[in-house]
């Protein structure tokens, strides 16, 4: 086993992919002819190429308006799994979705998560691969709509369903907007979370802790900007869902030996590896910790501080997050020792 196998390898459990950013190109492609929706080239894979944020929700939207029949979300999040598990050792997703972009072309709520839930179900029992799912508030939304939405996941709620979150392009609209929003979710039980500092200075980091209750922040990377919050987020703990190559690709950090992961490990932060909308950006959670720990020369010891960080960035409860501490730990110690072997 060399090291790129090792990488793949390491069980995984991954904070931040949006389940709308997982479809295969080809599901794209069948989904589209379905249900008669045109798209602009029969060469779906040249689809998903962008150089801007703008242009990946633009094919991001697309993609999502391909989904309709509870069948077809279930299929997405089932192949999404299956395609986690083999390529990148993965065992445990929270994956987000976004409501609205469903709903909004008519597809009810229900029809989504219960999709949603039925694939992800059957990956627990045939793939081992277990899941939960954090609702999106769309930034581009207005606050009334992201409200209304936080409404409807609250009123039905499967088990699965644990968080919500934010997306969307962040620097046309910041996190305040969205306070009424985050605390009906909070009052309802949700764990929340938010896109913050991808294309954003620091200060919509500590809106998130501060208005919004976040408990985790996805990205982050321009935290750096301001040493006294990255004071406090040592000081915290707070886990950082990072994605290589999506934010290398659209917000122009294409060499991953400058990528501000770097400076955010060497300064001592949680960060953790997540490939984010890993079909639509070419890659998958293998690729991600493939690519960036090989440019970055991090070694099995950060290997392993990237996994298990990741594992105490969960929602799970105690037990279930001690059962797959353990299960992590075990894989990792068997990868380690086969690594060793081979050298
Ligand atoms: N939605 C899906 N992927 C995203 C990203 N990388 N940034 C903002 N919104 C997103
Ligand atoms: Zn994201």
């Amino acid at each position: 086993m060399n090291y790129e196998d090792y990488l793949r390898r390491v069980p995984k459990a991954e904070l931040h992919c949006h389940f709308e950013g997982t479809v295969r190109p080809a599901t794209f492609a069948e989904l589209a002819d379905k249900h008669g929706i045109a798209l602009p080239t029969r060469e779906v894979d040249r689809l998903y190429d962008y150089d801007s944020i703008e242009g990946f929700l633009e094919i991001f939207g697309l993609v999502a308006t391909t989904i309709i029949d509870r069948e077809d979300f279930a299929r997405v999040a089932y192949e999404s799994l299956a395609d986690g598990r083999d390529r990148g050792g993965l065992v445990y997703r929270e994956m987000f979705f976004n409501p609205t972009l469903h709903t909004r072309r008519g597809v009810a709520y229900a029809t989504v998560v219960d999709g949603i839930v039925d694939g992800i179900r059957l990956a627990s029992r045939e793939l081992g691969v277990e899941c939960r799912l954090i609702a999106d508030v769309y930034r581009q939304d207005n606050p009334a709509e992201a409200v209304a939405m936080v409404e409807q996941v609250l009123a039905h709620r499967p088990d699965e369903l644990i968080g919500l979150g934010m997306d969307g392009a962040e620097a046309p609209d910041p996190p305040e907007r969205f306070t009424e929003a985050f605390a009906l979710a909070r009052r309802g039980g949700l764990r929340l979370t938010s896109h913050a500092c991808e294309d954003a200075p620091a200060r919509n980091i500590a809106t998130c802790l501060d208005l919004l209750g976040c408990e985790r922040i996805d990205h982050g990377y321009h935290i750096l900007g301001d040493p006294a919050l990255v004071q406090r987020a040592r000081d915290e703990g707070l886990i950082f869902t990072c994605c290589p190559t999506a934010t290398a690709t659209v917000y122009g950090w294409p060499d991953l030996t400058h990528h501000p992961i770097r400076d955010m490990v060497a300064g001592d932060l949680r960060v953790t590896l997540n490939s984010d909308d890993p079909t639509m950006f070419h890659t998958d959670i293998g690729k991600e910790f493939v690519d960036l720990c090989t440019a970055l020369d991090y070694g099995p010891a950060q290997v392993r501080r990237f996994c298990l960080d990741a594992v105490d960035g969960t929602w799970l409860d105690d037990s279930d997050k001690r059962a797959l501490r353990a299960r992590v730990t075990a894989g990792l110690d068997a990868l380690d020792a086969e690594l060793a072997g081979a050298a």
